[in-house]
């Protein structure tokens, strides 16, 4: 079926993460129509989750210089220095500006922003808010901005396809739409200006620190789409997430860095801190080399995860900065008051996604890209601790100046989209909702913290089965699975999941969060570059 129902603005804004909804809100500002459409409730995004806090030069003696250097060294040779350079820059008053928006952020006694460390930063610039909740508090400092403004939102809305003219200029998007009334079923937004900000692909793999919702909807849109798309290989794992058994599937509770930013210490079962002797900077070393540590110690003793002690805080110190980890380790039988909570690395985040210039224009024009769904370029091999809401709020302010002034200059005019392949194509069969465990196990088993030519040749060949399975079952019976939310996610993550394949099999190197077992060493010589992807151009 064609869409059932449209509506019109001047811009979408596809996700309600801080980045979405900065972005959302400054157009508004600006005078612009805007729509923002978002999978499930507007709060249920990655951002929610986010602990321990957001990075910026805003401590005394601190300089986005200094910052600079961290992101870059963080960034193992692949940051874009000019793209780091206006994250740390812009980033201060970006802060400041969230704080005008309403977000309240914890104060030391003399009455400043109380700022803490994490790993790779060598000073204490992360702010943080409700002790470890920071994103659960930036996120309703937004929502509540976007209800108060009066913009326009259609929840439960998933995300199908960009829409373009005949020239392939961006003209919209299709949504499949549960339960909001008028909008149900498939429909479109028709606007001239799309920013995708649609979070992560944690989804990807068995265990994640990434909500359910996190299935890479809007870098498989973009590939669809023809816009290219850069740096996939590199996902960083996060070095201490709560170990709940080998087989633990989904998002699992995140134990932040700013635990070990505030003095606890990763050690083996023997009680041996283990990354002492491997960093100078040991437990607040870069993530990669966190997770790489606790990983080939896990492998030396043959364990299923490692320790994170910080006994030493005592009842208070737990209570007050790091309630929500106290409650969700207390809720799964661990105290860790008085006993070591158990760690192991799980999926945490994509440093690649849709490639940006500085303004966060796509290669497609009108398509726009920013947060986790974007690779600007400041994250490189490996995203460095807390930049990441940083991140999402100083460039959905730079698109929406953007978006601003093209409307300043020309004008935005409404485009007519040309008609799109529904619901599947053989180059893009639907998968059934349950392909998205298989395809978490092979990348979990190919493509995960540890990486060899041959685990990832393995799982090429296993995702393209259920490629192919799927585009036999289409020829065969006309379609292969009913269209809904599931269906949609499950197709995504395998676009994604193959194209993720495909650039680590091609990246023979170790570097920052792409780590290659057959391949140790980093290669600068053949590959301080970038592997850009980009998919059927034409939709043929
Ligand atoms: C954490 O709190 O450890 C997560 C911070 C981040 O991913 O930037």
């Amino acid at each position: 079926p064609a869409p059932g129902w449209s509506i019109s603005a001047d811009v979408v804004v596809v996700g309600s993460g801080v980045a979405g909804l900065t972005a959302a809100l400054r157009c508004e500002a600006a005078g612009l129509t805007t729509v923002v459409v978002t999978k499930a409730r507007l709060d249920d995004g990655s951002t929610r989750w986010a602990q321990g806090g957001i990075a910026a030069a805003l401590g005394e003696g601190d300089t986005p210089d200094q910052h600079l250097d961290d992101t870059l060294v963080a960034g193992a040779g692949l940051c874009d220095e000019e793209a780091v350079r206006i994250l740390v820059t812009e980033g201060p008053d970006a802060v400041r500006r969230l704080i005008e928006t309403g977000a309240q952020f914890d104060e030391s006694s003399e009455g400043g922003l109380e700022l803490t460390r994490e790993g790779g930063h060598h000073r204490r610039r992360i702010a943080h808010a409700g002790g470890d909740a920071t994103g659960a508090e930036i996120s309703r400092a937004l929502v509540e901005a976007v209800r108060a403004r009066g913009l326009r939102t259609v929840e439960n809305a998933l995300v199908l396809d960009l829409l373009t003219d005949a020239e392939g200029r961006t003209a919209g998007v299709t949504l499949h739409v549960m339960g909001e009334g008028q909008h149900d079923g498939v429909g479109a937004v028709h606007a001239p200006a799309v920013v995708l900000a649609t979070g992560g692909m944690g989804q990807v793999f068995s265990a994640t620190t990434n909500p359910s919702v996190s299935t890479g909807d809007g870098v498989a849109l973009a590939l669809r789409a023809g816009a290219e798309v850069s740096d996939l290989e590199f996902v960083q794992f996060h070095p201490t997430v709560l170990f709940l058994g080998p087989d633990a599937e989904g998002q699992q509770p995140l134990v932040s860095e700013a635990v070990r930013g505030e003095g606890a210490h990763l050690v083996d079962a023997d009680g041996v801190r283990f990354m002492l002797g491997r960093h100078e900077l040991a437990e607040l070393a870069p993530r990669d080399i966190v997770a790489k540590g606790i990983t080939r110690r896990m492998q030396e003793q043959d364990a299923e995860h490692m320790f994170l002690d910080a006994r030493h805080f005592g009842a208070d110190m737990w209570e007050h900065r790091f309630p929500t980890i106290l409650a969700a380790c207390r809720a799964h039988g661990i105290d860790p008051v008085t006993e070591p909570i158990p760690v192991a690395p799980a999926a945490h985040y994509a440093s690649g996604g849709v490639r940006t210039d500085s303004r966060g224009r796509t290669t497609v024009p009108g398509l726009y890209a920013c947060g986790e769904v974007a690779c600007t370029g400041v994250h490189g091999a490996n995203r460095l601790a807390s930049n990441s809401l940083l991140e999402g709020l100083v460039y959905a302010e730079r698109i929406a100046a953007d978006i601003a002034a093209s409307h300043a200059e020309t004008g935005l005019h409404a485009r007519v989209p040309q008609p799109l392949p529904y619901p599947e194509t053989p180059e893009h069969p639907l998968l059934t909702p349950e392909a998205r465990f298989t395809i978490q196990r092979i990348m979990t088993n190919g493509a995960g913290v540890l990486r060899s030519a041959e685990s990832l040749a393995k799982a090429a060949d296993q995702l393209q089965q259920l490629h192919t399975d799927a585009r036999d079952a289409l020829a065969e019976n006309g379609k292969t699975a009913e269209a809904g939310v599931d269906t949609w996610e499950a197709t995504n993550l395998l676009c994604v999941a193959r194209v993720l394949v495909t650039a680590a099999r091609l990246r023979e190197e170790t570097r920052g969060c792409h780590w290659r077992e057959d391949r140790p060493e980093r290669d600068d010589t053949t590959w301080r570059r970038h592997i850009v992807v980009r998919l059927n151009p034409d939709r043929t």
